[in-house]
């Protein structure tokens, strides 16, 4: 058995590790579309935390299963994650021009490109997917893969992502304001947490998928407030991106409905929710801790 090792190793060992399978993974610059390629690439080699994909791999490790599937469904978060930002960033969106500390994707290759990079990142995380599917694994690949187009989908991702650019034009209560926020940033962080249970071949108990799913869905919730918090009280050079853009453009966010202490006061209580919630998860539990504390105490 691996020894034991602490949280900031255990991170630069799997963003590593992630970093070349992404790398080898993805399509060549040289291939063409050489303008499309070298988009995909740039929008899913250049940095970033890698958040949802470490949550899969913390997730599978705990639940003992096997690497190369685990690395497998985390890049393909990756993908999807990669293509949320690059339509996130789009003029007809957020209309953004600094992301991870570069130009934006639309700002580097053209809307065109970049829209496309977008869908064609969001086709790969699916071909990832099946990509290694061997016979009688059949059904595996296809909880996954349903797993991902539903946190993707209208009803996931894309949906939020549609209600926070309605937001503008209406006031939302805070039911409202939390359901929007549970769909743009907590489906894709609820399947990167799921699909960890999704990597093997051993099934996992429905007590354990309820608890995690809880789990979950207070870290995403956590994840976006914290975001939220940031976009006010951080710089554009420390964030990798726009400050103060939420309140620029009428964002319905944490901050610009309750004030900045209550929504300090509010990811203070959510993370402890989030920490309960992880509390009732059997088995080594303590890279997920950290990542959840890491995630509130970020500063980018
Ligand atoms: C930014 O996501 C978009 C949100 C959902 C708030 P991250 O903060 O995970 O961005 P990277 O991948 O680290 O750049
Ligand atoms: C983005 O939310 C959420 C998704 C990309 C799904 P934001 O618009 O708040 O993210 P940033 O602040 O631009 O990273
Ligand atoms: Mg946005
Ligand atoms: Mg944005
Ligand atoms: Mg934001």
């Amino acid at each position: 058995m691996t020894p034991p090792v602490t949280l900031d190793l255990w991170i630069e060992r799997q963003q590593q590790a992630l970093g070349t399978f992404l790398a080898q993974q993805l399509p060549a610059p040289a291939q063409s579309p050489q303008d499309l390629h070298q988009a995909m690439r740039y929008a899913t080699l250049g940095g970033g935390k890698r958040l949802r994909a470490l949550l899969t791999l913390a997730c599978a490790e705990l639940l003992d299963m096997p690497r190369e599937p685990s690395l497998r469904a985390a890049g393909s978060l990756e993908l999807i994650h990669a293509y949320s930002l690059i339509h996130d960033d789009l003029p007809c969106m957020d209309n953004d021009a600094l992301r991870r500390g570069q130009p934006t994707c639309h700002i580097r290759f053209g809307e065109a490109t970049a829209l496309l990079a977008g869908d064609a990142l969001q086709s790969l995380a699916f071909q990832w997917l099946t990509d290694s599917c061997a016979p009688g694994h059949e059904a595996r690949h296809l909880a996954q893969v349903r797993l991902l187009a539903i946190a993707s989908g209208s009803r996931g991702m894309a949906g939020g992502q549609a209600l926070d650019l309605a937001s503008h034009r209406t006031s939302l209560s805070l039911d409202e304001l939390e359901a929007m926020h549970l769909k743009k940033t907590g489906a894709l962080i609820r399947a990167a947490v799921l699909l960890g249970t999704l990597c093997g071949t051993t099934d996992i108990a429905p007590s354990i998928i309820h608890d995690l799913t809880h789990f979950a869905n207070r870290l995403g919730l956590l994840y976006q407030i914290v975001d939220d918090i940031l976009d006010v009280t951080s710089d554009s050079a420390t964030l990798g991106k726009t400050a103060g853009k939420d309140d620029a453009h009428n964002k319905a966010t944490y901050v610009t409905l309750l004030g900045l202490g209550a929504a300090r006061d509010k990811a203070a209580e959510v993370l402890d929710e989030t920490l309960v919630a992880l509390a009732r998860v059997p088995g080594n539990t303590e890279y997920l801790r950290g990542l959840t504390q890491r995630i509130s105490a970020r500063h980018h």
